[in-house]
């Protein structure tokens, strides 16, 4: 794992005495060495990906949305490129939960935290995969309710703050580790959600997952993915992801983990400035590699010697005071 916290040997508001700067993050009792996270559906599909992932420095791993059993997803095409992003419905592809042990296991030994990111049709069905990603291993649960394009899961339950509480009570009188909740951007006022998954035992909120979205080839009018509706990720939604940070940031008192067009340390500054105490990195690697995340980190670092801070928990919620 990639820490840092790295010390200044010669410093100029000590009079020379070492400081140190401080990368590392907790959120709800996970310490991350850094605050860049894998985002869920991305590379986070085998133990060889994770632990790649884990070793170009992220301070933590979210994997692809589990189910309670296998899923295929929709028939192709399931990805469509388009200005500032990439337009998706994949449609949660995924071998189960219980086949996903033997990925988990391969990344014994690896010091960076691994969020299972789960999906359920139920809050009872829910707690059931929630328990069974536990068991396997996980370090701790993303639960999506925002995929924006499948069918009786995902967003249909993360637009209604009632579900979306009672989801999180089922699954947190289940489980001790920490638990995320990934909300969709898709709804009129995203902190009326975050709130309820607060009220439900939430431990952290990750917001937001892709903005419902949609391609048309114009030669033959046909909708391009075979889902025909998507979501889309990338630069585009940035400032959407921001807003929503913003917002929610003021409703509740649990931490908060940016994610949306993600691209460089600047983007990163503006999520932590925002409200978020750490970050998701999805698109991006599609572009820049797993390097991304050492790059940000090393970003984040140089701008906190620049504004003379120490840590990263100094520059959250910043622009709340402006
Ligand atoms: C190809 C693809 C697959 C994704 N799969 C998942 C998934 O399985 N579960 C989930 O919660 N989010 C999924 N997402 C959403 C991302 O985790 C992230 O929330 C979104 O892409 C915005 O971040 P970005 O702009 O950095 O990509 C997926 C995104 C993409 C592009």
């Amino acid at each position: 794992m990639c820490a840092y916290n790295i010390t200044w040997s010669k410093n100029f508001r000590t009079g020379g005495l070492p400081i140190t700067i401080h990368l590392t993050t907790e959120i709800a009792g996970l310490e991350l060495a850094n605050p860049t996270i894998l985002a869920a559906g991305i590379l986070g599909i085998s133990g060889l990906t994770l632990k790649r992932v884990a070793k170009a420095g992220a301070g933590a791993i979210v994997t692809k949305s589990l189910g309670l059993k296998p899923r295929s997803g929709y028939k192709n095409p399931t990805v469509v490129q388009v200005d500032g992003g990439l337009v998706n419905a994949m449609g949660l592809p995924n071998p189960g939960i219980e086949h996903f042990s033997q990925e988990i296991k391969e990344t014994k030994g690896i010091a960076t935290p691994i969020i299972a990111s789960i999906y359920a049709f139920s809050p009872k069905e829910f707690s059931i995969v929630a328990e069974k990603a536990i068991e396997i291993g996980a370090d701790g649960l993303e639960l999506n309710v925002s995929c924006p394009h499948a069918h009786k899961t995902g967003a249909e339950i993360g637009q209604d703050p009632r579900l979306v509480e009672a989801v999180v009570k089922e699954v947190k009188r289940i489980v001790e580790k920490p638990v995320f909740v990934k909300l969709t951007p898709n709804v009129a006022d995203i902190a009326r959600l975050a709130k309820a998954a607060e009220m439900g035992g939430a431990d952290a909120i990750t917001a937001i997952n892709t903005v419902k979205a949609m391609v048309i080839d114009v030669e033959t009018a046909t909708p391009i993915l075979h889902n025909k509706i998507g979501g889309l990720s990338g630069p585009a939604i940035k400032p959407i992801a921001v807003r929503c940070v913003y917002e929610i940031y003021s409703a509740i008192s649990i931490p908060l983990i940016g994610c949306g067009g993600i691209c460089n340390w600047r983007d990163a500054v503006e999520f932590l400035e925002a409200g978020a105490s750490a970050v998701q990195i999805g698109t991006a690697i599609a572009t820049k590699g797993p390097r991304i995340f050492k790059q940000i980190s090393e970003g984040i670092k140089s701008f906190l010697v620049k504004k003379k801070l120490r840590s990263v928990r100094e520059i959250v919620g910043t622009a709340h005071k402006k």
